[in-house]
């Protein structure tokens, strides 16, 4: 039986996708509402296909419970963020379902650390912690790091999909825990050492960082030029050897803009670039207010109740609000204005903040500047709603707007 360790955005997809391909599957979460939740027949986040697999994996006899199982292969998906003081990762929800799983499982046990980890925390903060209890390393228990790589708002296609890294002490250990992804995931499974496979899962998010930062400076140096960002980026794109990302308000959710701390915090002497790119990508929110204040000024909007924004989430069509660009905004805000604008989103349906506006009409209605954010698909079919408004379009999605 495979016991998933929190059944968060991760973890919850890859419980059910192992249960629907025939593992028996019991997902461990400690919070109640959460296991409540799921155990009232109800998902917790949105996100494509995941209704159909969770009827799937329920017909196929998943349970859900706040207990740790008493078994030989665990699979932990807990959060991994990072010490905004010191840059280092805290490791502290690793360390505590690692303890927990030291103290139920059985001999021979397959620890799998799935959650993105710094490199080197396993030798740092999880093989301590085996020695401490007692057990031995590859005898009565086996290590294994596999970093997840999907995206959100397509997780179920990437889940399938995607080529995979398990990193291993042993051949054996690795082949194992290869075979139990192999019965959902049809990319190529690569095995490796532990450290590879940690240091390679940052790796990834770093580069995408660096590249966004590289696309939202170029949208500064075009900005003082008054030049097109957008037209630059594409005519070069044009040249068979380069490929700039698309610039944007910021970057967030729980990866990109978190994961590159791992690498500065404990290499700061050797990430000059990387440190770099993060503060560009940090700086982005404050260009877009920048932005608001200079078109306010423009056209003589001096009421800051007629600023909306369009767009709370970290991405287009998902419901996921972890460090968004718009929370950024609202966070650097007091500098500029003495309260948040109006936000809306169509894909956070429970009134999280005060400003926040549920109904899209009234807002489009009351604002006279709208500031696009997030490219939902909502948006999209939506947008000649927007005629007439002024708008900061920080996508490129609207002709006649204005840009970042
Ligand atoms: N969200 C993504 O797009 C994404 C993509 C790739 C990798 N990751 C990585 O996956 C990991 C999980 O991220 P997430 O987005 O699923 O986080 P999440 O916050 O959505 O879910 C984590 C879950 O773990 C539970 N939890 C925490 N400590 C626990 C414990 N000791 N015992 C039992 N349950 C516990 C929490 O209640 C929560 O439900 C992180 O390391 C993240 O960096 C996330």
């Amino acid at each position: 039986m495979i016991n998933i360790i929190g059944l968060g955005y991760i973890g919850l997809p890859t419980a059910l996708m192992l249960a629907a391909s025939g593992n028996e599957v019991v997902g461990t979460d400690y919070n109640k509402e959460l296991v409540q939740t799921l155990n009232k027949n109800m998902l917790t986040f949105e996100e494509p296909g995941l209704e159909e697999l969770f009827e799937k994996a329920n017909n196929k006899g998943i349970t859900y419970t706040n207990e740790y199982q008493n078994t030989d292969f665990y699979i932990v998906t807990v959060p991994t963020p990072y010490d905004k003081e010191d840059k280092k990762i805290d490791p502290s929800y690793v360390i505590a379902a690692t303890n927990k799983v030291l103290e139920v499982c059985k001999k021979g046990t397959i620890l799998v650390i799935e959650s993105t980890i710094s490199p080197g925390t396993i030798d740092k903060f999880v093989r301590p912690l085996v020695k401490k209890a007692g057990l031995k390393i590859n005898e009565d228990i086996y290590l294994v790091h596999a970093p997840e790589r999907i995206l959100p708002g397509q997780m179920i296609k990437e889940l399938k999909h995607n080529s995979r890294t398990i990193g291993a002490d042993s051949p054996e250990a690795a082949q194992k825990v290869k075979d139990v992804y192999a019965t959902f995931c049809e990319g190529e499974i690569v095995c490796t050492d532990i450290r590879t496979a940690e240091m390679t899962k940052v790796v990834e998010n770093t580069y995408r960082g660096i590249n966004i930062a590289f696309a939202n400076e170029l949208t500064k140096i075009a900005r003082h030029d008054n030049l097109d960002v957008h037209e630059i980026i594409k005519i070069a794109n044009m040249h068979p050897r380069v490929n700039i990302l698309s610039p944007g308000p910021g970057v967030g959710g729980h990866c990109i803009p978190v994961d590159p701390w791992f690498l500065v915090g404990d290499y700061p002497r050797l990430t000059n670039l990387i440190s770099t790119a993060l503060e560009i990508n940090e700086s982005m929110p404050e260009m877009v207010l920048d932005r608001i204040t200079d078109i306010m000024k423009e056209n003589n909007i001096t009421d800051k109740n007629k600023i909306g924004i369009y767009g709370l989430t970290y991405k287009a069509d998902v419901d996921d609000i972890r460090e968004s660009p718009t929370l950024q905004l609202f966070e650097k805000m007091e500098a500029h204005f003495a309260e948040p604008f109006r936000v809306f989103d169509p894909m956070v349906k429970k009134k999280i903040l005060s400003n926040q506006q549920m109904n899209f009409e009234n807002f489009v209605e009351e604002s006279e500047l709208i500031v696009l954010m997030v490219e939902h698909s909502h948006l999209k079919e939506n947008i000649d709603l927007l005629n007439g408004k002024y708008i900061l379009d920080t996508h490129n999605l609207v002709d006649d707007a204005y840009k970042l």
